[in-house]
């Protein structure tokens, strides 16, 4: 069964770690995806932007596809499927009647005082759902679904603002961005733990891809527990799917062609996951289970 995010980003907030929130794409990724974190025994989110909804067809089909291939691998972990930079309460109202557990609603580039009221609009529906709900403040900005935009930092005022609404979450932009990073990110530590000190809610830090561990471990301390990752499994999946074309001009079996990213994608996952779990627990004693 699909889960909504407050209980397993509770536990991180409280216990300083990450959850890791991997975009997905199709079929193979999502298998790719839940049947490591299976292994890892360690709660996922999914995240689907409106981009990949288009493409695997519409919520529904990824509801469907998400909750078949939990019941045929026998997941055993909490999984939340969540739609990632929902542009208009009708889209995340799209999502959660398809049956999706959370939502994270982008009215980032409206003025705050809009900002609010469609965020607003989002949690009370959704809460009447069980459904949770992220949303951003200040512009991640970078590239996502082909689309840029311009960053822009949160302040700690219009974080305070928008926590108001009720959301569940919240992704303040501090210097993340979407894509590739040109050159070395700076994240604006100093704001994220005001941020935190001021509020309970979990932090999002999206634009995950490129951050040095260290800083992904800075920002654990400074009170991030989501971490968004997607473009990271691409340019992993992609160097290895390239060089095995390159070598195999004659396997042409889209199962082959595609699965000869899985075992990449599946280290990465593994290496990125063991990265957010011990994360500044340099003092903690837990293992590698933190369901
Ligand atoms: P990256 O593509 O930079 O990993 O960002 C992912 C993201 O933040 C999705 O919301």
């Amino acid at each position: 069964m699909l889960v909504n995010f407050n209980e397993m980003l509770a536990k991180a907030n409280k216990e300083q770690y990450a959850i890791a929130h991997f975009n997905i794409n199709n079929l193979e990724w999502t298998k790719y995806i839940l049947e490591q974190m299976n292994e890892l025994n360690t709660p996922v989110i999914l995240g689907v932007s409106e981009g990949a909804k288009k493409y695997m067809g519409g919520f529904y089909t990824v509801y469907q596809l998400v909750t078949g291939l939990m019941k045929d691998l026998d997941i055993k972990i909490p999984v939340c499927l969540h739609l990632d930079h929902g542009s208009s309460f009708e889209v995340c109202k799209e999502a959660i009647d398809a049956g999706f557990s959370s939502v994270m609603i982008d009215a980032s580039r409206y003025p705050l005082a809009e900002n609010m009221a469609i965020t607003k609009q989002v949690v009370d529906y959704a809460h009447s759902k069980q459904v949770s709900v992220e949303a951003e403040v200040g512009h991640v900005g970078g590239t996502i679904d082909n689309l840029y935009g311009t960053m822009y930092q949160a302040t700690l005022e219009d974080c305070l603002m928008l926590a108001k609404t009720g959301i569940d979450a919240l992704a303040p932009a501090l210097g993340s961005v979407h894509g590739l990073y040109r050159g070395e990110p700076n994240l604006n530590f100093e704001r994220m733990q005001e941020i935190h000190n001021h509020l309970s809610i979990p932090l999002v830090l999206h634009g995950g891809t490129g951050i040095p561990m260290d800083m992904i471990q800075k920002a654990i301390r400074c009170g991030i527990c989501k971490i968004n990752i997607n473009t990271e499994l691409q340019v992993t999946w992609h160097n290895v799917v390239s060089e095995f074309v390159k070598d195999h001009p004659n396997i042409y079996d889209p199962r082959k062609v595609i699965g000869s990213g899985e075992q990449a994608m599946k280290d990465k996952i593994k290496a990125l996951v063991s990265a957010f779990t011990y994360a500044s627990c340099s003092n903690k004693k837990e293992e590698n289970n933190i369901i």
